[in-house]
C-alpha cells in the first residue's frame, strides 16, 4: 500500500498538509486599527464602541435594541430576567447544549425542563414541548445549535397557544436562518455568544437583543448593578432591583465592531465549504452527515457528523469506536472533537441540585424528572458525534474542505484496521 493510501496513523502521509489550516479568528488591518483607536481613546469601560456595537449589531441581525455584555451566558440570564422568570417557575429546554443554556435558568431561582433532541437536527424536538409544560412554564429556550435554527414556525404557534416567553439561544447561530429570517429575531429576546470559537469572536463576550422595550429595561436593570441608566447617561448609581455586572468593555467592542465588517461573508464562507464537503462525502457508509431541512439556512459554525456503527458492522461501544475514528481523523491533519461528552440533566448541578443550596431552587416546585434515560437520542449523540470548526472558517479555499473530505473518506476507508 502506498504512503499516501496508508493511515497516517499507521505511519502514511496525512491527508491534510501540515499548516494548512489557519488559526481563528482571521486578524487584519481592520481589527488593529479598531483596537488601537480604542486603547487611544479616553473610555476603556462602556466606551464609545460599546454603544456603537450594539447600534452596528442590532442593524446586522435586524432587531430594535441590542446590549454589549462580557459574555452570551451573560444575557442568557439577562433574558431569563427580563421574561420575568424567577423564584420556581419552569422553563423548558433542549437535553443537550452548553451548560449554560440551562444554568442561566438556574441564575434566576428557575427550574429548567429537559425535553430531548430530535436525532437528525440535534435540536430540541419541538413535538415534545406541550407535553413538558405546566401551570408553572414560563419560557420556552430554544437553542440554535451548532449554526441550525430550531423550528420557530411550531414553537411560535405553541408559545401564542399558552402564553410563553420565548428565548432564543442564539450563542452558536450567528446569520443562521428560518424562512428567510435571521435568528434572534424570532423570539421574546436573544442571546449571542462572541468567545473564541464562535463566529464572531471578540475573546469574550456577547450579545443581548429584542424588539421590546420593556424586555429591554428589564434586561438592563439586570447588566448593570440594578441601575435603570446606563454608564452613558447620568447615573444615580441607584440599585432599583438585584443587579449583576455584565457590561462589556470598549476594547473588546472595538475587536468586535471590527469582526462584524467581515460576519457576512464568514457565514457566506462557512455555508461554501459546508456544501463542498456534504458534496464530497455523501454515501460514505456509516457517515450520518449534517442536515439543512427545508426553509433552514444552517451557518454551519459546526459541522457535526455522526457514526453509525451497526452500518459499519461495529457491535461494541459505539463511543469507542468513534473515539479510534476520531483519532485516526487528527492523525490525518482533520481538528475534530467531540462537543459536548454530557446531555445537560445528567450532568452533577441537576443530578445533585446543587445550585444555591437547602435544595433551591427545585424545593419551590413540583418534582422534576432529570433520570437521564428519558432522553436517549440526546445520550446517543453525545457517543456518537464528532465535529469541527476551523477548516470551514474563513479564509479556507474550497481546497482545504477538497483536503479533509478526502482524509473523511480514508479513514472511513480504512475503518476495519482501527477497530
Ligand atoms: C449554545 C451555547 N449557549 C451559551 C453559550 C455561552 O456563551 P459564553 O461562553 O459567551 O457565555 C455557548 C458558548 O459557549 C453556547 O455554545
Amino acid at each position: 500500500m502506498s504512503a499516501q493510501a496508508r493511515l497516517a496513523l499507521h505511519g502514511g502521509d496525512r491527508a491534510v498538509s501540515n499548516g494548512s489550516i489557519a488559526k481563528w479568528p482571521p486578524i487584519s488591518e481592520i481589527d488593529r486599527q479598531y483596537v488601537l483607536a480604542s486603547l487611544a481613546g479616553e473610555n476603556h469601560a462602556f466606551g464609545p464602541n460599546c454603544q456603537a456595537f450594539e447600534n452596528e449589531f442590532a442593524a446586522w441581525n435586524g432587531n430594535r435594541y441590542a446590549i454589549t455584555t462580557n459574555s452570551g451566558t451573560a444575557a442568557l440570564h439577562m433574558s431569563i430576567a427580563a421574561c420575568g422568570c424567577g423564584a420556581g417557575d419552569e422553563v423548558i429546554v433542549t437535553a443537550y447544549s452548553w451548560s449554560s443554556s440551562a444554568t442561566a435558568i438556574l441564575h434566576h431561582n428557575a427550574i429548567p425542563v429537559f425535553i430531548d433532541i430530535d436525532f437528525d437536527t440535534i435540536n430540541m424536538d419541538v413535538s415534545k414541548i406541550e407535553a413538558a409544560i405546566t401551570p408553572r412554564t414560563k419560557a420556552l429556550m430554544v437553542v440554535h445549535l451548532h449554526g441550525l435554527a430550531v423550528d420557530m414556525d411550531a414553537v411560535m404557534a405553541i408559545a401564542r397557544k399558552h402564553k410563553l416567553k420565548v428565548i432564543e439561544d442564539a450563542c452558536q447561530a450567528h446569520g443562521a436562518e428560518f424562512r428567510g429570517k435571521k435568528v434572534g429575531t424570532w423570539g421574546h429576546c436573544a442571546a449571542f455568544s462572541f468567545n473564541q470559537n464562535k463566529s464572531l469572536c471578540s475573546g469574550e463576550g456577547g450579545m443581548f437583543v429584542t424588539d421590546d422595550e420593556d424586555l429591554l429595561n428589564k434586561a438592563r436593570m439586570v447588566w448593570s448593578f440594578g441601575e435603570t441608566r446606563t454608564p452613558a447617561q447620568s447615573r444615580d448609581y441607584h440599585a432599583y432591583a438585584l443587579g449583576w455586572m455584565y457590561r462589556n468593555n470598549d476594547l473588546t467592542a472595538a475587536f468586535g465592531r471590527a469582526q462584524l465588517t467581515r460576519l457576512t461573508s464568514y457565514i457566506q464562507t462557512q455555508r461554501e465549504n459546508a456544501a463542498a464537503l456534504l458534496h464530497q462525502l455523501r454515501g460514505v457508509k456509516g457517515l450520518i452527515l449534517p442536515v439543512e431541512p427545508p426553509h433552514h439556512a444552517h451557518s454551519y459554525y459546526n459541522f457535526t457528523c455522526r457514526i453509525d456503527s451497526a452500518a459499519l458492522g461495529y457491535t461494541d461501544s459505539p463511543a469507542k469506536l468513534r473515539d479510534k475514528i476520531m483519532q485516526a481523523l487528527c492523525a490525518e491533519g482533520v481538528p475534530v472533537g467531540v462537543w459536548q461528552h454530557f446531555i445537560l440533566p445528567a450532568m452533577t448541578v441537576f443530578q445533585a441540585r446543587n445550585a444555591f443550596g437547602k435544595g433551591s431552587p427545585w424545593c419551590l416546585a413540583d418534582p422534576v424528572n432529570y433520570d437521564p434515560a428519558q432522553f436517549p437520542l440526546a445520550q446517543r449523540h453525545t457517543t456518537t458525534h464528532f465535529g469541527m470548526t476551523t477548516p470551514l472558517r474563513s479564509p479556507h479555499p474550497p481546497e482545504v474542505a477538497q483536503a479533509v473530505a478526502e482524509a473523511i473518506r480514508k479513514v472511513f476507508d480504512h475503518v476495519d484496521e482501527l477497530v
